[in-house]
């Protein structure tokens, strides 16, 4: 073909393909669009089973409304809306098209998934973790599949193995206090000094390694502004599921990045799948992964390099950074460390009427598989502290 011919062509097919592209482009907008409002109207319709639930007919009718919350003008504000919409609404409310919130904690039995009951993740909810993270048991949305992978972690945080790992936490913290204490330098970032002490003992605990933050000369670097900065894009990967897929690129894009969140990307990314591949060829010292790896529960499917990698690093997460809910009416003065609330005024025992109410650690079969843990670790702080 002539060099002519060849331009000519080039040069019609591209014209084609722009028109083509421009007016798909187009008509999948129109039909985007076209969808998106059927689907808010029949949302707010009789049709809807939860069309007789009260609430802002905006938050029924698409999740744009909790996004605003959530986005503006800083991240994570629905939760703040959600208690005003309680105070005008009442105890059950519709917070977004598929979902009802209560405050009203008789109904807890009823709806955490605990015995024979089953009960899916809604995947409104999940679309904030992304990569590695989705394989863990926290990720897993069907009922089984979770009940699969947390039945083979579960027996590494049981009451068992965390009095024989015991000493090694109480080193760690030994440790931090020890640090705290010698530290004249500048004022002490109590949560940064935290956020070392944990990452340190969860990893420990988990791994059989510290990370090394309470070992550096200083406080920093530490996972605490990375988490902050993974916990702020889960708001995005919510609202905008695609853009979770960027997620696999971090691997490449770890050199390019600097400081604290170079260091919880190469966590992510290198050290936790080179700890399960020093498991799979030595369980030795390989704490969780060789449980993983040896666990009769899981099928092979379950014991690759990549889900195991994303359990581990579900752990570190869970494990370093954690919030908690405050209702003011069953703690009040709730922001204030205050662990005398637990303790019966009368009879100065443990005040198990309160315990119903604790959904910090949520409940049922998702309930923090790190709560033993916690509640034993404050339980020594408090008495370290008094005595
Ligand atoms: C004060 C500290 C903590 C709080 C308030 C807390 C809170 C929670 C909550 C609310 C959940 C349920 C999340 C959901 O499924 O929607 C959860 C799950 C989880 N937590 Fe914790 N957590 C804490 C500490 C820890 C620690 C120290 C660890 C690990 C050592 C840990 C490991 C986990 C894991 C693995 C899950 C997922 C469980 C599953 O889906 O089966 N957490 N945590």
């Amino acid at each position: 073909m002539a060099v002519t011919e060849l331009n000519q062509s080039f040069t019609i097919d591209c014209g084609l393909l722009k028109a083509v592209t421009f007016w798909n482009g187009l008509c999948i907008l129109g039909l985007w669009v076209a969808y998106r409002t059927l689907q808010a109207v029949y949302n707010v319709s009789p049709l809807h089973p939860l069309y007789h639930f009260p609430g802002p007919r905006l938050a029924a009718m698409s999740f744009a409304y909790e996004a605003w919350f959530d986005f503006f003008p800083h991240t994570g504000r629905y939760s703040f809306e959600i208690k005003k919409m309680h105070e005008k609404y009442g105890p059950i409310i519709r917070i977004n098209p598929d979902e009802l919130h209560t405050n009203d904690y008789d109904m807890v039995d009823q709806i955490y998934a605990g015995g024979g009951h089953v009960l899916d993740k809604q995947q409104h909810y999940l679309n904030t973790v992304a990569g590695p993270l989705t394989q863990s048991s926290f990720g897993a949305r069907d009922h089984e599949t979770h009940r699969i992978r947390r039945s083979a972690v579960n027996r590494f945080f049981s009451r068992g193995q965390i009095m024989k790992l015991e000493p090694e936490v109480h080193q760690l913290a030994q440790r931090r206090c020890d640090k705290m204490l010698r530290w004249r330098q500048a004022p002490i970032g109590v949560n940064e000094a935290y956020n070392c002490f944990t990452a340190d003992t969860i990893s420990q605990y988990a791994f059989g390694q510290p990370l090394g933050f309470l070992e550096q000369n200083g406080w920093r670097p530490n996972f605490k502004a990375a988490f902050h900065a993974f916990l702020n894009t889960s708001y995005l990967f919510r609202f905008i599921p695609i853009v979770r897929n960027l997620v696999h690129l971090t691997p490449y894009l770890a050199k390019y990045m600097e400081g604290d969140m170079k260091l919880l990307v190469d966590e992510m990314t290198v050290k936790l799948p080179g700890h399960v591949e020093r498991a799979m060829r030595d369980r030795e010292n390989s704490r969780i992964f060789a449980e993983l790896l040896d666990s009769k529960e899981l099928p092979d499917s379950e014991k690759t390099v990549y889900r195991l990698a994303g359990e581990g690093f579900s752990l570190m997460s869970a494990g370093t950074e954690t919030t908690a809910h405050h209702d003011e009416d069953i703690f009040p003065d709730s922001y204030t460390y205050n662990p005398e609330r637990w303790i019966d005024p009368i009879s100065g025992q443990k005040n198990h009427a309160l315990e119903k109410y604790l959904m910090s650690f949520s409940k049922g079969s998702r309930q923090c598989l790190g709560m033993k843990w916690v509640i034993k670790g404050n339980h020594d702080e408090f008495f370290f502290k008094t005595r």
